[in-house]
């Protein structure tokens, strides 16, 4: 075949819109102007193909390709971009919270469950939820006791994969996670937020930052009102405004009380071994752990049960499920110390 041969099925192939064809016969002409010497020509020509491809890499390859392997690869694409899929056992039993914020997470799980219900008398249905508060204080526990008490699946976004550097890249992974969720009937849960959320002016790449603000809000207006978002952050005060009244429900996380220091112990110990040999004097150490996160907190006793099984281990002569108090509130002072 002559160069002109090749020229001839590529102007034909490319007004039949025959994708297929059209790139077999542009990858002879390749080798066709190789064979002949003509390496600069056939250089040019690959890398505007391999351009090309890249670009529309979807619809080319759904053309060369089976729908099968289409929707194959179209799936890993959105699938990187998930950090994972998970369903949850978890309940609000697994949770120690403040009464109101309790009453609040249990309406709208409520909300979820009787769906039909506000459906038929055509209320709206809250489905957009922002979690916040300090460090290790439960948000995303509470996530996950929200898939767990409504039983759906929940797909937490990877946030390092979906902010791309490539320009209006971060919206459209967006769009395609929203999609996904509102398809399968899914939850999606956006760990700090704040990082996508942030105020239009703060960030250097103010344009592309604006962009992504307006997708999410875009994509909050018209997501199907039984998929729900779970968006967690310990920084409010960086989130855009108007995204913040965008959500149906805003539960601030505190760091615990006294007696919710209290219920923590209680639930920490609740179904191992493990207690205090003698009862009189938790108070006073609960009362102490008091600025501490309950994950702080949790962490200190469950060091403290380790090196008192140890300790009594080599002493031999200790109930071995006894946990040292005074060893919990030494480790309690140190977490303080660390912290504070
Ligand atoms: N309210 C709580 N009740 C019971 N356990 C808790 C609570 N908050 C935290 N924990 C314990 O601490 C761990 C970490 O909490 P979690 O990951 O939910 O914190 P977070 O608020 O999401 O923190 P971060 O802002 O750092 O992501 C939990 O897995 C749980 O063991
Ligand atoms: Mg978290």
């Amino acid at each position: 075949m002559s160069q002109f041969d090749y020229i001839k099925d590529i102007a034909r192939f490319g007004l039949e819109n025959d994708q297929e064809r059209l790139l077999l016969v542009l990858n002879e002409l390749i080798e066709h102007s190789k064979k002949n010497r003509k390496i600069n020509f056939a250089l040019q020509l690959q890398s505007i193909l391999k351009e090309n491809v890249r670009t529309h890499k979807t619809s080319t390859l759904s053309k060369i390709g089976s729908d099968n392997h289409f929707s194959k690869l179209d799936e890993r694409e959105i699938n990187d971009l998930i950090l994972e899929k998970v369903t949850s056992d978890y309940s609000f039993e697994n949770l120690v919270l403040d009464n109101s914020v309790a009453e609040d997470l249990k309406l709208f799980i409520k909300e979820h469950r009787a769906i039909e219900i506000l459906r038929k008398f055509d209320l709206p249905i809250a489905n957009k939820i922002l979690l916040h508060g300090p460090s290790g204080c439960g948000k995303t526990l509470a996530s996950y006791v929200i898939a767990g008490e409504l039983n759906k699946m929940m797909n937490v976004v990877n946030l390092g994969a979906i902010v791309s550097s490539k320009l209006g890249e971060t919206s459209k992974n967006l769009a395609k996670i929203f999609r996904k969720a509102a398809a399968e009937d899914c939850i999606i849960f956006i760990d700090e937020f704040d990082s996508l959320g942030k105020v239009r002016d703060y960030s250097q790449d103010h344009g592309e930052m604006k962009r992504v603000v307006n997708t999410i809000l875009q994509l909050f207006d018209y997501l199907p009102q039984t998929t729900i978002v779970i968006a967690a952050t310990n920084q409010k005060e960086m989130l855009d405004t108007a995204l913040l009244r965008r959500f149906d429900l805003n539960v601030k996380f505190e760091l615990p009380n006294e007696s919710q220091i209290l219920n923590l112990i209680e639930l920490t110990l609740k179904n191992g071994v493990f207690k205090f040999s003698n009862n009189t004097s938790i108070k006073t150490v609960a009362k102490s752990a008091k600025g501490l996160s309950y994950y702080s907190i949790k962490k200190t006793l469950i060091s403290a049960i380790k090196r008192s099984l140890f300790d009594s281990i080599d002493n031999k002569s200790i109930v071995p499920t006894n946990i040292d108090i005074k060893l919990w509130k030494e480790f309690i002072e140190n977490e303080k110390k660390a912290l504070l």
